[in-house]
């Protein structure tokens, strides 16, 4: 591995390193969970204590006409930039699962495409979660859940083979929450629009992780939470893209008032909005989604082809360190190597997993409190979100669990895992 001098110059020549100080640090600690939880942004905090005091303590109702009708609004016109689409094909609200079932839903009953409904292994629970409940509510028989001969990435054969066989509606998550695996979207989405079927793409992995324009990749559907590389906040608001072409088709089978044709004539009657506002249903969370705004901004100055460049350069050089420093001492790598082929995080497996995670958060005299990503049973995710990740850090990290194992320090923790997190 190279020395520290060596990786210290690599960071004095990363052109996002800036922007590490435009996010909240707790002392002593390095993070690598921001593929489940990005870190708190400094301008997110000045601005929720500016609505609360402002908007909130001193303006109260008047602020829905001033600032909150159209936040949004604001803010999905940014995550339009970000993906590539049009205003007016993304709305911001809700969560992923609660987005998954609506989108769902009005698919199933639009008659637009064969009630077959498909994902795979390598999706979120949650995904399979919602799919069974919509199998249930509109009596489908079975499900399909394709297999693959590992859990690391999807065999795309298979895949294509079982769109081939049957066509309907298909849920995968775009950048795998166990590996990384990133897939290849735009194929994808050819083969199964040969077929009449349609990809509905949960994004929560890999936006702001992955440089993606959902025009150029043909995505039709897409959905995914702003609290991971996107630094939106705990339990984040969601965003929905819809298609233009899709929209007058489709209803949102939670049809209340914010979803209204003209929400404040308080009609009796239900008229749908046009386009993407009827998937809104009640009182949008204020809170909640003006939290999001400074993390989308920052990736928007950033750019995201900047932050695909180091978060691949920095997954590379971690497994290449991996590959020299920990395969020999008992971990093994669990993400693709193909950086075309991974979204942002690393995944990396060992034996005593959860006692080495144990001790990578309790820190020690000689290295600092280290916040990974544990999943059962033995993997171990580490986030590279370049906005704060440095090539030291992962170096340090390295260096860290080198240390964990060959010194045994791992034995002091328990073996069982208790808490929930
Ligand atoms: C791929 C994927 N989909 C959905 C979710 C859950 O989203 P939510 O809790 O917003 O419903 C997660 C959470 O980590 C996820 O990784």
């Amino acid at each position: 591995m190279m020395d520290l001098s060596q990786i210290q110059q690599k960071d004095e020549k990363d052109p996002l390193l800036k922007f590490k100080t435009r996010f909240f640090h707790p002392e002593n600690e390095l993070y690598f969970d921001g593929n489940s939880l990005g870190k708190l942004p400094l301008k997110s905090k000045k601005m929720l204590n500016e609505i609360i005091q402002n908007q909130w303590g001193e303006r109260l109702i008047r602020s829905w006409n001033e600032n909150w009708l159209f936040l949004p609004k604001r803010i999905a016109s940014k995550y339009a930039q970000l993906l590539g689409t049009e205003n007016g094909e993304i709305c911001i609200g809700e969560s992923t699962s609660v987005r998954l079932y609506q989108i769902l839903y009005a698919l199933l009953s639009s008659n637009l495409f064969h009630k077959n409904l498909t994902t795979d292994i390598l999706n979120f629970p949650t995904d399979l979660y919602i799919i069974e409940g919509l199998k249930k509510a509109f009596q489908i028989p079975q499900i399909t859940v394709v297999k693959y001969p590992n859990e690391i990435e999807a065999d795309i054969e298979i895949l294509k083979n079982s769109i081939k066989e049957n066509p309907g509606i298909i849920c995968l998550s775009m950048v795998s929450y166990k590996s990384a695996f990133f897939y290849p979207v735009q194929l994808l989405n050819r083969w199964a629009a040969k077929y009449n079927s349609i990809i509905v793409w949960d994004l929560s992995h890999a936006v702001g992780a992955v440089a993606i324009n959902l025009k150029v990749a043909e995505v039709k559907i897409a959905l995914g939470c702003t609290y991971k590389y996107m630094n939106g906040g705990p339990g984040a608001p969601a965003f929905l893209f819809v298609n233009n072409d899709l929209q007058p088709n489709l209803f949102n089978p939670i049809q209340g008032w914010f979803g209204h044709h003209r929400p404040f004539d308080f009609n009796m009657n239900f008229i749908p909005a046009d386009g993407i506002d009827r998937f809104a249903s009640g009182t949008p969370s204020v809170l909640s989604i003006a939290g999001i705004e400074a993390g989308i901004d920052l990736v928007l100055e950033a750019g995201i082809e900047e932050i695909r460049l180091k978060s691949t350069s920095q997954s590379d050089f971690f497994l290449k360190a991996a590959e020299e420093e920990l395969i020999p001492i008992g971990f093994s790598i669990e993400s693709p190597i193909d950086p075309n082929q991974r979204g942002s995080h690393v995944t990396l497996s060992h034996s005593a997993s959860w006692q080495i995670c144990q001790a990578l958060m309790a820190g020690s005299k000689s290295y600092p409190k280290i916040i990974p990503d544990y999943r059962p049973p033995y993997f171990i995710r580490f986030g590279i979100t370049p906005l704060y990740t440095s090539y030291e850090d992962i170096w340090i990290l390295v260096n860290t669990l080198k240390t964990i194992v060959t010194k045994k320090a791992y034995l002091n923790f328990c073996s069982k895992k208790k808490n929930v997190t």
